[in-house]
């Protein structure tokens, strides 16, 4: 069994992060989604892995290298451009020669792993077996409809109107018959190569596709309230470990992690669930629940909450922040310390800033 790792792309969605990190880089409690992935794949016993990133791009590479926290054989495939994760498996075809694979999509986190899910493929004999969730909004995704009997019968990608609740993961389980099926395939309206399409020709073609419904929870990182979301479920997790100094003049509450050499102090109170790095400086402030704060950061006269902050970035803001995601490197001070008083801004391309 090997393991594919579509991790290419441009993550429009979540622009202007995704021009400078790569979206599976992006971190959800302080940890790139990415990672969380490949401990899931090596949970799985799985070691060999390939990751499709984009041509010319070292980021991912560099990253998993820097990390090195794997026992896992990892090769890449650089994609020309982003033709379709169908299009992924077909130039991984080389690599991944005659061998089952899983296939991972990047911005899918899927809790609980993939152990049970990788059993029932192996023991059902069939060439594909996919992972169904219940959602609220099947639009966003490519959704499953069934027989009486339970079996899948159609596979509709993105439908317009309501016509089932499960979504397809982008968890993907194939034996090589899958290149059969890409092989066959037309671009999509989206002018991409779906996976959705292959695996529909395989269900028209009576080869056996199974499922098993996601039993835990399920969350694709498309938007930025997913990533909150995300990081909301991963923060539910973590452990009491405090590794920084804090002051006897703060509060602490609740489930939290403090990064070595952090300094926190003058007062603060932070309520977990809430994860801060390592060597941050807090003052002040308040940091509140699903609050993930990377390494290097100060903040400072700030209350902050069910937020991500992502390293070396500086706040020092009398105002209260909820429900954001905050870049490398970001400064966010308060108006009332220079003048004229009132917002001053710079905000990058495709930004989006609620005053
Ligand atoms: C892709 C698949 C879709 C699936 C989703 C899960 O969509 O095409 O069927 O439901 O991943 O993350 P995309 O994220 O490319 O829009």
């Amino acid at each position: 069994m090997k393991a594919l790792i579509a991790a290419g792309g441009k993550g429009t969605r979540l622009r202007p992060l995704t021009y400078t990190t790569s979206k599976p880089l992006i971190p959800i409690a302080n940890r790139p989604m990415l990672f969380y992935i490949l401990d899931e794949i090596e949970k799985a016993g799985i070691k060999d892995v390939i990751i499709n990133i984009n041509k010319g791009t070292t980021e991912i590479p560099d990253a998993i290298r820097k990390e090195n926290s794997w026992n896992l054989k990892i090769t890449y495939i650089e994609q020309e451009k982003p033709l379709g994760i169908a299009h992924v498996v077909k130039i991984a075809e080389k690599k991944l020669k005659d061998s089952p694979f899983l296939y991972y999509l990047r911005d899918n986190i899927l809790k609980g792993g993939i152990n049970e899910y990788l059993n029932e493929f192996t023991s059902n004999n069939c060439i594909c077996h996919i992972l169904l969730s219940k959602v609220r909004d099947p639009e966003r995704f490519g959704v499953a409809l069934f027989n009486k009997k339970g079996e899948i019968v159609k596979l509709v990608e993105k439908p317009k109107k309501h016509i089932s609740d499960f979504a397809l993961t982008g968890v993907y389980f194939f034996t090589p018959e899958i290149y059969k099926a890409i092989d066959k395939l037309k671009p999509s309206k989206r002018g991409e190569l779906e996976i959705t399409d292959a695996i529909s020709w395989l269900i028209k073609h009576k080869y056996p596709v199974t499922y098993s419904k996601v039993t835990g929870w399920w969350k694709d990182t498309g938007q930025v309230r997913d990533l909150l979301e995300g990081n909301q479920l991963i923060l539910e997790d973590i452990d009491y470990d405090i590794e920084g100094k804090v002051s006897s003049d703060c509060t602490l509450e609740g489930k939290i992690k403090i990064g070595r050499k952090s300094i926190i102090s003058d007062g603060t109170t932070i309520r977990g669930p809430a994860i801060i790095g390592k060597n941050c400086r807090i003052k002040k402030s308040y940091i509140g629940p699903y609050t993930s704060v990377g390494d290097n950061v100060e903040i400072t006269d700030t209350e902050i909450e069910n937020s991500i902050v992502m390293p070396c970035s500086k706040i020092n803001s009398s105002a209260r922040i909820v429900d954001s995601l905050i870049g490398f490197n970001a400064k966010i001070t308060s108006h009332k310390q220079t003048f004229p008083s009132g917002h001053k801004i710079v905000v990058g391309d495709y930004s989006n800033v609620e005053l």
